[in-house]
């Protein structure tokens, strides 16, 4: 792993569609997951989890929740949509979904652990990224989705799924995208 100097001024997110989708080592998957269970998290309540989906477990989902769910809410769908709708985990080698599930606790408020989960999703992108790994912190409209969130062993009255980090290979170099002028959003007091 290791990360130079200036990794976290060049770190840049690979699109899911520039990404290849062989598989992930299982050795550099760990790392990233140990990573990204390295978090600050107020407590230490562990108020997320990560469901590591790959191989075979890619398509299931694809077919049997995306897919199934997109041709129920969109009927009129032309096949072209459906296409792409049930090949959407199957863009990455692995995914990697992180679901924010908060505890009852007297003191620490629920935004708080829903920051954390924030702060999972980010260590898991910026791990993979240090290592050489395409990435991408996706949501799309199935992390909102019920089915998808039961599948994935979430319960619906409290949790969400923060992201999907997707993980491949890099087929090119990324091109830097615009970002913040640093003036409009940070100052001094
Ligand atoms: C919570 C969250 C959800 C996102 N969902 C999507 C998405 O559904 N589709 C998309 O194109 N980009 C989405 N993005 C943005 C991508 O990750 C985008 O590539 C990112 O802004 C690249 O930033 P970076 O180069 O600084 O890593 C999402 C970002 C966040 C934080």
């Amino acid at each position: 792993m290791g990360t130079s100097d200036d990794f976290y001024l060049k770190r840049r997110s690979v699109l899911v569609r520039k990404m290849s989708n062989k598989d992930i080592p299982k050795a550099d998957l760990d790392k990233i997951l140990a990573a990204g269970i390295r978090v600050p998290d107020h407590g230490a309540l562990n108020p997320w989890k990560i469901k590591v989906i790959v191989g075979e477990k890619l398509k299931t989902l694809d077919e049997e929740i995306i897919l199934n769910e997109y041709k129920r809410q969109n009927p009129e769908a032309d096949q072209s949509q459906l296409d792409i709708e049930s090949k959407r985990l199957q863009r990455a080698g692995a995914v990697l979904a992180v679901i924010s599930s908060p505890v009852e606790h007297p003191k620490i408020p629920d935004w708080e652990m829903r920051l954390s989960s924030g702060a999972v999703c980010m260590n898991l992108l910026s791990c993979a990224q240090s290592m050489g790994y395409a990435a991408q912190w996706l949501t799309e409209w199935y992390a909102y989705n019920e089915k998808m969130l039961q599948y994935l062993g979430g319960d619906l009255n409290k949790d969400r799924i923060a992201g999907f980090i997707y993980l491949g290979h890099k087929t090119e170099e990324p091109n830097e995208r615009r970002r913040p002028d640093p003036q409009k959003v940070i100052s001094y007091l």
